[in-house]
């Protein structure tokens, strides 16, 4: 790849390119042995931090492009196993599609409960895959077809469930120990489960009374280093000509807690506020950050109207805070003239199922930072 044909190399979109990916090479490594060894393996951090990323990266090197057939499915949006089946549907036959005719015909043969939705462009000879969810009458068999015909592939296949801890909430509640009884008959497939739910991810692998059990090996990912991170950052804008004061780096990573997609992003505005040939330094960093608020103003305010009284007010207060330990300490409430106890509760209730508050050892607070410096700002 020409990497002058990137403006920016700061990417902050799903697919980035082996170049301007920043390490991981310790992770990308044990995710191959652990693959190698027919271990599967649970993949949990916060949100953005870089799982998914890691993921399509390990999936582009060179000893998994030769030996695997791998398959992406992110089912954070799915709410019941027919809507994951159709992602899982899909992105098997969205891989097939460039391979030859008899690899889609065997697709059809297995996955027979599909069939009808199978389509051959009466001029082109294309396959097509015509079907809507409504499509998948028996989840359960057409999931277990999938399955079958990934074990028949003439190459081992990884399936990665991105955000698999959706499964949990499902309205089929019998979808967790269904798919552990597939999955563990599986032996020419290996799984990788991502989840940003962490709480939500450990239980079910970690608790004794949940059908996946101790079944995968857990890898937490961690920030990037920030040196490492540091040296990536400074090279990059010295590829076009620009300089990077290293303090800039670390401060942006101290403020954001090195996750990634906020480096990222905060990376990309001041490549492009800095001019070629000139230095970005940190006073810089203000401008950066109104920008990126500015640019999601849209987004946030969207967010904030699909919220009830209660839960901004609630939200609010949490911003003042920062942090905050006990969200019904008697203080809290008589400080931010909450409801009570209770009210708080449930409001709160609200605030971590739309993601918009997270918790890390039993603290609260607002999941996105650039979303809470807009509440500062504008509410
Ligand atoms: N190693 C990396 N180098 C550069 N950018 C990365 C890296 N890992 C992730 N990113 C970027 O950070 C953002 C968040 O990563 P993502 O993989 O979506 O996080 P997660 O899946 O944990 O929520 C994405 O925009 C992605 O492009
Ligand atoms: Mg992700």
């Amino acid at each position: 790849m020409n990497i002058s044909n990137i403006s920016n190399p700061f990417v902050v979109s799903k697919s980035i390119p082996n170049e301007l990916f920043c390490d991981r090479k310790e992770e990308t490594a044990i995710l191959i042995r652990q693959i190698e060894n027919g271990r599967d393996v649970v993949l949990v951090s916060p949100r953005r931090m870089g799982k998914t990323g890691l993921i399509h990266h390990l999936f582009r090197q060179e000893p998994i492009q030769d030996r695997y057939y791998t398959f992406f499915i992110d089912i954070y949006s799915a709410s019941t196993l027919q809507e994951m089946c159709y992602l899982f549907g899909k992105a098997v036959f969205e891989r097939l599609k460039s391979k030859k005719t008899q690899h889609w015909e065997t697709f059809f043969q297995t996955i027979k409960s599909l069939r009808p939705a199978f389509k051959l462009d009466a001029f082109t000879g294309e396959p097509s895959f015509e079907f809507g969810i409504g499509a998948i009458e028996r989840p359960e068999t057409t999931m277990e077809e999938i399955f079958s015909y990934l074990e028949a592939a003439d190459n081992p296949c990884i399936v990665a469930f991105d955000e698999f801890q959706q499964i949990a909430e499902f309205q089929e509640k019998r979808t967790e120990a269904m798919l552990r009884g597939m999955i563990q008959n599986c032996s020419n497939t290996s799984f990788i489960f991502s989840g940003s739910k962490q709480h939500t991810i450990s239980q079910m692998f970690h608790s004794k009374a949940r059908p996946f059990y101790q079944s995968a090996q857990l890898m937490e990912l961690q920030p990037l280093n920030c040196d490492v991170y540091a040296d990536f950052a400074t090279e990059l804008f010295s590829k076009y000509e620009k300089s990077l004061n290293r303090d800039v780096v670390n401060q942006v990573y101290n403020d954001y807690n090195g996750t990634t997609w906020y480096l990222q992003m905060m990376m990309n505005e001041l490549f492009s506020l800095t001019p070629v040939g000139e230095t970005c330094d940190i006073t810089k960093l203000q401008t950066a950050r109104q920008n990126i608020i500015e640019i999601q103003d849209g987004v946030y305010q969207t967010q904030l109207s699909m919220l009830s009284p209660k839960q901004k007010q609630l939200l609010q207060a949490i911003v003042q805070e920062g942090i905050i330990k006990s969200v019904t300490s008697a203080a809290f409430i008589k400080k931010y003239s909450l409801d009570g106890a209770s009210s708080v509760q449930s409001a709160m209730k609200g605030l971590i199922e739309k993601a918009l508050i997270s918790t890390v050892d039993s603290q609260y607070h607002i999941e996105d930072y650039f979303f809470a410096e807009w509440l500062k700002k504008n509410y």
